[in-house]
């Protein structure tokens, strides 16, 4: 408020009706006793002669026309008496700084009204309405949304926390200058006066792989093989074979998903993951020359007694006349495939009698060789079981001693069953040939004749080759 001069004889403009009529009744008794006043005053001082002061009271000012104190239109006088693009209102001593929309009613029912109540807007946040009245004989009407406190004040009505608001549960209230608003959580969106749920995944989101809408919100989520990154929204490959290994062998990592490889030997099995051993038995007859035994991871070949392997898959016949045999002394070894025999070094019966190694001979002296081939030659072979037929498996040949002789050649015996036949090669040879395949383990003797005829001299000689076939029990 300002201060001004007493005394001032400004010439102010009149006031209005209303106001006026205030005035005058409200200092009806102001005026008396401010007679009495200047009275005394005069009485007391009445020898000094001294010029009578007049003294009013703020806001007042003294009318020397009149002799009275008169009020002082700050609104008028006083440049920006109300800030804050208030309403500057003229009153007795002072003035007031009202809201532009706010309404003055005087206590007898007139209404004070300077200009039309305009639609109610938000009053300035500072200050709040401030009053300078001196007396009860008015009262300050707030726009709606405010409420006059005991300072006469226009305050804002907090309708959120004071209940006077029509927000549903599921809204929030949020007090506003003069009202308040009802919005939506998070999450939720208004569908007239209801809060519905926001469909974010339909809206724009920003999930890389998939986007789950919730009451309230959303999350995402990724496809297989990705995991979601710390920022919630993006996707990134999961490296299965880290930490544990989801493969039985080996793990290779690729985007979203891992592939397992197994060992050589082993083929992934159905849940791509375990491996298998590989029968590599099963593939073929001919992995082994005999016999094929699977292991983890692989396969190796075993061969039957007698034979040894040789490389991976071939069964080699162990001599074991050379090895190392349990014949007797006077046995001799024969090794044949898958075995040995042991024969007698001297199988020589009467009336033979050995001249050599596997040679007997019957002596012509005795009568008792009549009939009986000269000699008897004894040789041993192993063919494998089941040879393919024919075959030629052995030769015969005869020592060309004398010339003008002529040799035969038969079969004397072991040929039952017609396995062999003897092909004559030349005059003095036949070849054995084996006409059936003979099965082994067994032993076949064949005895070879051949006869020798001179007719110059008439000489006629027989001999025998007694020879001893061992069939070895496999095909190798
Ligand atoms: C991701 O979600 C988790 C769990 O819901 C949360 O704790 C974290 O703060 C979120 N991170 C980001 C970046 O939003
Ligand atoms: C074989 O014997 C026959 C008669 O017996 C004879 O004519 C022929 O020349 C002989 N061949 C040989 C190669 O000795």
């Amino acid at each position: 408020m300002h201060d001004f001069k007493r005394g001032d004889a400004r010439n102010y403009p009149a006031k209005p009706f209303v106001k006026q009529r205030i005035f005058h009744r409200l200092f009806a008794m102001y005026r008396i006793c401010l007679f009495l006043c200047v009275v005394i005053s005069c009485v007391t001082s009445q020898e000094a002669e001294e010029p009578i002061s007049y003294t009013c009271t703020d806001g007042y000012t003294f009318d020397p026309v009149r002799q009275v104190c008169k009020d002082i239109d700050e609104c008028a006088l006083v440049p920006d008496a109300c800030k804050g693009g208030m309403k500057c209102i003229n009153h007795f001593g002072g003035y007031l700084c009202l809201p532009q929309n706010a309404q003055i009613f005087v206590s007898n029912g007139d209404e004070y009204t300077p200009t039309p109540a305009p639609v109610p807007v938000p009053a300035p946040r500072v200050p709040e309405t401030r009053r300078f009245i001196h007396s009860q004989a008015l009262t300050i009407q707030c726009s709606s949304g405010f409420v006059l406190d005991e300072q006469n004040y226009c305050r804002d009505i907090d309708e959120c926390s004071t209940g006077r608001h029509t927000c549903t549960s599921d809204q929030v209230c949020f007090n506003t200058r003069g009202s308040y608003t009802c919005q939506c959580q998070p999450g939720f969106q208004k569908n007239g006066d209801q809060c519905v749920d926001r469909d974010e995944c339909h809206q724009a989101h920003y999930c890389m792989h998939r986007c789950i809408n919730t009451v309230g919100s959303y999350y995402c989520e990724c496809n297989p093989g990705y995991k979601l990154a710390s920022n919630n929204h993006s996707c990134i490959d999961v490296n299965e074979c880290e930490g544990s290994n989801p493969c039985q062998h080996q793990c290779y990592n690729i985007l979203g998903s891992f592939i397992c490889q197994c060992d050589q030997g082993y083929e992934l099995a159905s849940d791509s993951r375990s491996c298998q051993d590989i029968d590599e038995c099963s593939y073929s007859n001919f992995m082994c020359q005999y016999q094929c035994v699977n292991n983890p991871g692989g396969y190796g070949c075993t061969c039957p007694d007698g034979y040894q392997l040789q490389g991976s898959r071939i069964c080699q016949d162990i001599n074991e006349c050379e090895r190392g045999h349990d014949c007797r002394e006077d046995e001799k070894c024969q090794n044949y495939h898958g075995g040995f025999r042991c024969y007698p070094r001297n199988p020589c019966q009467e009336p033979y009698v050995r001249t050599a190694e596997n040679r007997c001979v019957c002596p012509s002296v005795t009568s008792v060789c009549q009939g009986l081939p000269t000699t008897i030659v004894y040789k041993y072979m192993s063919i494998l079981s089941d040879h393919s037929v024919p075959a030629d498996i052995f030769q015969i040949q005869a020592t060309n001693m004398y010339h003008n002789t002529h040799n035969t050649f038969q079969i004397k015996a072991g040929n039952e069953d017609g396995e062999f036949y003897l092909r004559r090669s030349s005059n003095l040879s036949a070849m054995l040939v084996m006409t059936k395949p003979l099965s082994g383990p067994r032993e076949h003797v064949v005895d070879l004749e051949m006869v020798t005829h001179n007719n110059v001299i008439n000489y006629r000689s027989s001999s025998l080759l007694r020879l001893t076939i061992i069939i070895g029990p496999y095909a190798f």
